[in-house]
């Protein structure tokens, strides 16, 4: 493998130009040398935005065209499965932004192709990277929550709106999935990763929020998952809070955490166990504004860091093999959801019986 790496991006678009082309040009090892977009505007426009050396209207030219070693897959969800098969047939390693593939199926297929040709599959799972999130996966690995009993997750954001941007009209296809696959997958993502959590039933309910709006962009729903773990989950776009939350409850203590927030409660015990909860919380908050500060610089945000496993995964570097399977399971989810919402009533996951995405191979 050439000492730079070199990468394609499919797609020129939102998430390319806001995250992944800022994050891959801050880096020195790896060269940005080509794209592919279908919107002759967007494509001229971004390729002199970052100076690209080459852009294509199809992938599957760029593919044919580019010595490259690893592609991003950054189109409408509808479209990653395909443009993701492709690239790992080249032999090329793939970043798919999130979710992979439309459904439980594609995940597992890309996962296993990947893991056939011996290729990197990264899921663009992001923010599994913030430190508060790393943090409370840590507090759980060690059990200092206690058995947990119940969880209760947000996922609540302006989102897209229609014809804001007329090439993106496609986060309003059905097919692609609406609010529950755009968000909800980041948050059962955060769960799998933080929590472990394996949804067992589902019953819940959707709105759409505006008279004419062809998916609903509004959810809620309870659950039941193994460990005997019972929980909620609240997603909707057009609120204007912006909020990605986990509430977390065992039976030694609680977890409040978000992107700008972390708080571990713990049994309520004299004044200066009390201060020194307080204490640390806040520590934490002061650290994390900090690293938030810090993190404005192009080569520090969380999809900085995302590109940065990938690569490091790419050269063996750091082992992300379980998160293609993370997202297997993040589809079943929300499956389970969607198929709770058809049906009105609770509705049994999918995960086939025999089988556990937990580390799977
Ligand atoms: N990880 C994150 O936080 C995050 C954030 C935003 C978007 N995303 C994901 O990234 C993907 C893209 O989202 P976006 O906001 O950038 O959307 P977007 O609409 O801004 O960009 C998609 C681009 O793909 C282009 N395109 C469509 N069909 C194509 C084809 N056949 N060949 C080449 N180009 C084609 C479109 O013209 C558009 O420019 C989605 O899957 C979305 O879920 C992830």
């Amino acid at each position: 493998m050439a000492e730079t790496l070199r990468i394609g991006l499919i797609g020129l678009g939102g998430v390319v130009t806001r995250a992944h082309l800022p994050s891959l040009a801050a880096r020195p090892d790896v060269t940005v040398r080509a794209g592919a977009e279908i919107d002759a505007y967007q494509r001229d426009r971004t390729q002199q935005r970052f100076g690209i050396p080459r852009t294509y209207a199809t992938y599957q030219e760029m593919l044919e065209e580019e010595p490259l070693d690893a592609v991003y897959v950054c189109l409408p969800n509808a479209l990653h499965y395909q443009a993701a098969s492709a690239a790992l047939d080249r032999g090329l390693h793939v970043y798919c932004e999130k979710p992979v593939g439309l459904c439980a199926q594609e995940a597992q297929d890309l996962a296993e192709h990947a893991e056939r040709a011996g290729l990197v599959l990264m899921p663009g799972y992001h923010m599994r990277f913030h430190e508060h999130f790393l943090r409370a996966r840590k507090l759980l690995i060690e059990r200092r929550l206690g058995k947990i009993l119940q969880i209760q997750a947000s996922a609540v954001y302006s989102g897209p709106y229609r014809g804001w941007d007329p090439k993106s009209d496609w986060y309003f296809d059905p097919r692609s999935g609406g609010v529950l696959y755009d968000w909800g997958s980041h948050l059962l993502d955060l769960l799998v990763y933080v929590a472990n959590l394996e949804i067992e039933t589902v019953s819940a309910v959707a709105q759409k929020s505006l008279p004419g709006l062809p998916i609903a962009d509004s959810f809620a729903a309870s659950f039941r998952a193994r460990r005997d773990i019972v929980g909620t989950l609240n997603l909707a776009w057009g609120t204007r809070g912006n909020l990605l939350m986990l509430q977390i409850h065992g039976t030694a203590g609680s977890l409040l955490v978000s992107d700008d927030y972390y708080e571990h409660r713990m049994p309520t015990g004299g004044g200066l166990n009390k201060l020194a909860t307080l204490l640390a919380n806040a520590r934490e908050l002061l650290t994390q504004k900090a690293s938030a500060v810090l993190r404005r610089r192009p080569s520090d945000t969380l999809h900085a860091r995302a590109t940065r496993v990938f690569i490091e995964a790419i050269r063996g570097e750091v082992e992300v093999h379980n998160y293609k399977w993370d997202a297997v399971r993040v589809h079943y989810m929300l499956a389970t959801i969607a198929a709770a919402v058809e049906h009105g009533g609770p509705v049994r996951s999918g995960v086939p019986r025999e089988r556990t995405y937990e580390g799977a191979a």
